[in-house]
Parts: C-alpha cells; sequence; structure tokens
C-alpha cells in the first residue's frame, strides 16, 4: 500500500484532529466527514475558541468521535493513540489570538509549544509500535502560520518556504517553535511530518474577535469598527475551506518532511477589508437604523508590535499538488456576511466577557461583538 492509498481510507484507521472544535478544525472536520474520508477523532480542550455547536449536525456521524481533553495530557494522548492506532495525526489545536497573546502569553507557550512537544512525543512513541506499512502510511500534519515568517515591507516578495523565521508577536513565536519541534522530530527521529504555513483565514465558526467576524457583528448592532492605527496594514485573506481542501491534499500527496505554504493571493489593507464588509452590510441589511455602516468606522490605538504586511507564495503548493484556490475574495466574503447574518445566535453564544475589559483598556474604549454576554462556557 502506497502512502496516498493509506490514508484515503483504505486500512479504515481513523485520523486524529486536535483542535476540532475551533474555527479552521470545525470546517476540516465537516468538510471531511461529508467527503465520506473516513473515520476520525477529534481531541479538543474546548476553550473559549472552541464550541461544539459547531459540529452538532455530526455528532450522531458513526465515522466520528469527540474527545474532550487537552494536548498537554501525555497520559491522555498516549491512551488516544494506543485506542485508536490512527493513521495520520492533523495537528490545530492552539491559542490563536495575537491580541491574547499579547495580554496573556502563559497559555500560548503552554498549549502551542508544550502541547506540540507533547503530540510528537507521543506519535514518535506509537510510531515505532507499527508495523513497516501502516509506519510508510503515517503522517503527523502540523498546521501553522504565515506569522513565523515576521512582517513585509510593501515593496518586499512573498513569504515563500525558505523565508527566513523572525516572529514578532508572542502568539508567532510560540507557532515558530512549535514548528522547530517538529522539524527535529523529523530529522532526528524520522517522525513522518509535514508543516504548512498559512495566510489569514475567514468563513463560518470564526471566533468574533478576529478582524472580519468582529466588524459583521459590531456593525450588526450599531457598534464601533475598531481598526488598528491607520488601518493600512495587509493580510493575504484565504476562504477557509479553500485552506482545508489545501490541507486535504497535502495529507494525502505531500511530500515528508516538507513545508508548503498556503495562501490565496488576496491582499488587502484592514481598511479595504472594513470598507467592503460595510459596502456588503449597506446591500445586505437595507433596512438596518446603523447604515451606511461605513460611518461606524472608528480609527484606535494601533496592536502592539504590529506586523505591517503579510503576503504568501503558495506556488509550491500550486505546482507540486495541484491545489488552487476555488474563492475570491469577493466570493468568499459575500458567503460569510451572508453566513455571520445568518447566525447571529451563534455569534451571541460564543462571546467571552473577560477578554473585553482588556481589549477597552489597551485599545481605547473598542467594543467586542457582545460586551455583557459571558464565556459560553
Ligand atoms: P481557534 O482558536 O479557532 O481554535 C483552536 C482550537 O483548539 C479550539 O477548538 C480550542 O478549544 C482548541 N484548543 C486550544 N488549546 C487546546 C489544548 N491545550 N488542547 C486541546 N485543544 C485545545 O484556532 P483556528 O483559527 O481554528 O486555528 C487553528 C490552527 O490553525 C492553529 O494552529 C493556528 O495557529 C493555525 N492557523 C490559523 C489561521 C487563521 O487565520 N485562523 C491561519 C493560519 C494558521
Ligand atoms: O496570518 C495568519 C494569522 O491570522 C493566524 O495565524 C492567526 O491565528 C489569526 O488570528 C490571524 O492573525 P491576525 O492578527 O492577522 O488576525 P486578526 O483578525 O486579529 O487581525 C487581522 C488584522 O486586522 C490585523 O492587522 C489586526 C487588525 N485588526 C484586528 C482586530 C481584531 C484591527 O484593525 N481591528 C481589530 O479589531
Amino acid at each position: 500500500m502506497d502512502a496516498e492509498q493509506s490514508l484515503s481510507g483504505g486500512n479504515g484507521a481513523p485520523i486524529l484532529v486536535t483542535g476540532g472544535a475551533g474555527f479552521i478544525g470545525s470546517n476540516f472536520v465537516l468538510e471531511w466527514l461529508a467527503g465520506g474520508k473516513g473515520p476520525l477523532v477529534s481531541l479538543d480542550k474546548l476553550t473559549y475558541a472552541g464550541n461544539p455547536e459547531n459540529l452538532t449536525t455530526v455528532e450522531k456521524d458513526r465515522d466520528y468521535t469527540f474527545v474532550h481533553g487537552d494536548i498537554c495530557d501525555a497520559a491522555l494522548v498516549k491512551e488516544l493513540f494506543e485506542r485508536h492506532r490512527p493513521r495520520a495525526v492533523v495537528h490545530f489545536a492552539a491559542e490563536s489570538h495575537v491580541d491574547r497573546s499579547i495580554l496573556g502569553p502563559e497559555a500560548f507557550l503552554r498549549t502551542n509549544i508544550d502541547g506540540t512537544f507533547t503530540l510528537l512525543q507521543a506519535a514518535r512513541v506509537y510510531l515505532d509500535s507499527l508495523g513497516a506499512e501502516d509506519r510508510a502510511g503515517f503522517r503527523f500534519l502540523h498546521v501553522s502560520t504565515d506569522e513565523v515568517y515576521g512582517t513585509l515591507e510593501p515593496e518586499d516578495p512573498a513569504f515563500h518556504e525558505e523565508t527566513p523565521y523572525a516572529p514578532n508577536s508572542p502568539y508567532a513565536a510560540s507557532k515558530a517553535a512549535s514548528d522547530h519541534l517538529v522539524r527535529a522530530w523529523v530529522h532526528t527521529y524520522g517522525l513522518p511530518a509535514i508543516i504548512t504555513n498559512c495566510s489569514n483565514n475567514y468563513g463560518p465558526y470564526q471566533f468574533p474577535e478576529k478582524l472580519i467576524p468582529l466588524m459583521i457583528a459590531n456593525a450588526r448592532k450599531g457598534k464601533p469598527l475598531p481598526v488598528y492605527g491607520d488601518g493600512q496594514q495587509v493580510r493575504d485573506w484565504l476562504y477557509v475551506a479553500d485552506h482545508c481542501r489545501a490541507l486535504m491534499a497535502v495529507l494525502e500527496r505531500g511530500r515528508v518532511g516538507e513545508t508548503y505554504n498556503v495562501g490565496g493571493g488576496n491582499q488587502r489593507s484592514n481598511l479595504e477589508v472594513v470598507t467592503t464588509l460595510c459596502s456588503l452590510l449597506d446591500e445586505l441589511l437595507p433596512q438596518s437604523e446603523f447604515g451606511p455602516h461605513k460611518q461606524l468606522i472608528k480609527y484606535v490605538a494601533d496592536r502592539p508590535g504590529h506586523d505591517r504586511r503579510y503576503a504568501i507564495d503558495a506556488r509550491k503548493l500550486e505546482g507540486e499538488l495541484g491545489w488552487r484556490a476555488q474563492e475570491s475574495f469577493e466570493t468568499g466574503l459575500r458567503k460569510t456576511v451572508e453566513w455571520y447574518l445568518a447566525h447571529a445566535a451563534w455569534v451571541e453564544n460564543v462571546t467571552s466577557g473577560a477578554y473585553q475589559h482588556w481589549v477597552t483598556q489597551n485599545y481605547g474604549g473598542r467594543e467586542t461583538a457582545d460586551t455583557t454576554a459571558g464565556s459560553a462556557r
């Protein structure tokens, strides 16, 4: 059996997904199960960012198993490998929000570094228990970020796989550290791992602390739309389903020990993103008392150490694995706004109150989607 057969469900073994109740993880789990790609075990701690409500449609799917737990729990992780004998790990679990990493870096170091270390160690021991065929087919896919590369000047070429690491935020540093651990486990122990570094995702189930869902949620309620600094920072946006499709291609056909950059070629300044969202909301909510929504834009204090520009060169992924983004920024953003407008209750349910206090202090009265709701858990 070759690696591709092994990873397309041939031996009936599940894949183990970490962080499957978060934004990208949920989208991946739903897409995986809808595609009949085989059994999937999801390990998630259900932090403020993890929401089982995202997965109610698959709760009863025979191919779906949910485990509530922490990737830092070595005994649990070991037991999961032994019990489920996965053919691959797709590692999403992380603390993911840059502003939160500035407020409190500890959880980022713990989950993103110690958690990845715990998984790598367990995978290594497990791998030793496998026969040659299963060992050859096993994959550890580490889902990472373009933020490990630092920041670009306007004239710089996009990040490519050889761009030196230069992480600037506590979040980025913790992800860079985890990438280095994965690399070392490949090099030293022969762990068949692959790393992906992706640009900014957007789409359904993203927690309304990140730019796009926060702006939609605030605009809907007539609250200020807080733009950090001059709003000219650039991000390279990718619709989440396109990221999930890229991960599946890498899992099935990616080369062990390689890194693949993932991005949609959609560089936009934050101000452009926010004004485009405002226009979409004007169109989709013609009766809104808060339109034109652009009037809600409010410039607030800049993020400390704010990276100016990210851009991804995805030619390796496109050339080797034939992946292409299917959504343009315009089609993806419209779908996203429509999804959030149709899921207002989801936004209400997930908003955390504790974090609000810190953002109010640090961003001069910035308001999150709901300043009164407590954490969902
Ligand atoms: P998210 O914050 O929405 O979800 C993270 C998930 O991990 C949650 O379900 C949470 O409960 C879970 N989790 C956190 N700590 C855990 C722990 N100790 N044990 C088990 N589960 C834990 O994150 P996301 O935006 O979906 O990002 C997923 C991954 O993709 C992360 O590794 C992130 O670095 C990476 N990434 C994200 C983006 C983006 O734009 N969101 C872009 C590139 C890469
Ligand atoms: O590049 C990939 C990364 O993208 C992922 O690794 C991270 O997990 C993900 O959170 C995201 O990081 P960013 O910091 O780029 O995303 P965020 O949505 O927080 O911010 C996007 C841009 O918008 C950034 O330049 C900061 C700005 N911003 C953000 C918020 C929340 C604002 O101007 N106002 C805001 O209220």
